[in-house]
């Protein structure tokens, strides 16, 4: 094969784009969920992921931990295993076409669509004291930082199917309007990714925001806490390791164990045969520390390397004005935006 095939063939891959924002460390629900498909992704898509910093202005953090925050998930995704030669890392505030095209978004939603998202009911009743308008336009901001890229797949989880919906309303109807200008983004939904829950309550899903810190395992906890809290995860009283309905504590388990090692729920079975839960709820600890061990590693090497950080967000950051810039400049163009001339 040439160097111009493949080369060519580079940029038939699909767009992936996703945004983080900057809350808090990923839970190994997230992990195991999403995150560690994205290292395996990579190789198939152009994957481009940004953190979302001014979809965080909606809610209010402290400055400094807003940047901390910023930093960390930054560093996180790199950590995890996101290649920046591979695939495309920035921090959204610092490509100035978000904020340009979420105005001009928010001239093309309207009043009545973005009333009717529940993110944006949920928010509010949760938050009465803090209902500004961001958190009400924050779906327009959100169609334009999928929109600008042209991305062909959005990895979305259930809460946000219906601002993707509302993406690809806006975008056709901006299509409409003023000419094809978008490609109409698609969820992403992997066929991997296991549904991690609570350890304390394993009918429910493990959650960053629980409150009692036993009930999740952030991916930056050190061995002795994850096995701690492994040893202290809800069971029944049945002492039999096996996949079964009602068995939800176990069930958890063995669908943590089976995600790390690449077992079966039979062979997990016949492992534990005749051995206690104590003894399981270790293996579980243990496989689940050595497995989190290199993004523990990575990420401590990578925050402690801040002249790394920011030049791998300066390049990020320039990638990606590069690529938005061309479809802000059309967008512009076609809503009659006079560009100014250089
Ligand atoms: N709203 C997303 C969330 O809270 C974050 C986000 C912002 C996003 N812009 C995006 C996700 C674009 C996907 C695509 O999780």
């Amino acid at each position: 094969m040439s160097e111009n095939t493949s080369a060519q063939e580079k940029n038939e891959k699909k767009i992936i784009l996703s945004g983080i924002q900057p809350t808090g460390v990923f839970t190994l629900g997230n992990y195991l969920g999403a995150v560690r498909n994205w290292r395996v992704i990579q190789e198939q898509y152009n994957c481009y992921y940004f953190i979302a910093d001014l979809h965080s202005l909606t809610i209010h953090i402290d400055p400094q931990k807003r940047r901390e925050q910023t930093r960390q998930a930054f560093a996180l995704l790199l950590a995890c295993g996101i290649d920046t030669e591979k695939s495309l890392v920035f921090v959204q505030s610092h490509n100035k076409c978000h904020a340009e095209m979420g105005w001009i978004m928010d001239c093309c939603s309207q009043f009545g669509e973005l009333s009717r998202m529940t993110q944006f009911k949920d928010k509010s009743a949760k938050h009465p004291e803090n209902i500004n308008a961001g958190l009400f336009t924050y779906p327009s901001l959100m169609a334009g930082d999928i929109l600008l890229y042209q991305a062909d797949y959005v990895p979305v989880g259930a809460d946000q199917t219906q601002h993707l919906e509302f993406t690809r309303d806006v975008a056709t109807r901006f299509n409409h309007t003023y000419g094809e200008t978008f490609k109409l983004p698609e969820g992403y939904y992997p066929k991997a990714g296991a549904r991690i829950m609570s350890l304390q309550d394993p009918t429910s899903k493990m959650s960053k925001s629980d409150t009692n810190p036993k009930a999740t395992i952030s991916i930056l906890d050190d061995e002795n806490v994850i096995i701690k809290k492994f040893k202290s995860a809800v069971t029944d009283s049945e002492a039999e390791v096996c996949y079964r309905e009602g068995k939800d504590g176990i069930n958890n388990l063995m669908t943590i164990y089976s995600a790390v090692t690449g077992k079966s729920m039979d062979a997990i079975t016949a492992e534990f045969a005749g051995k206690g839960y104590g003894d399981f709820k270790l293996a579980v600890g243990e496989a689940v520390a050595e497995e989190l061990r290199p993004v523990r590693e990575n990420f401590q090497r990578i925050m402690n390397d801040r002249a790394y950080l920011e030049e791998e967000m300066r390049k990020g950051a320039e990638r990606a004005t590069y690529i938005a810039n061309k479809t802000l400049t059309k967008v512009k163009k076609r809503v009659g935006l006079l560009l100014e001339k250089r």
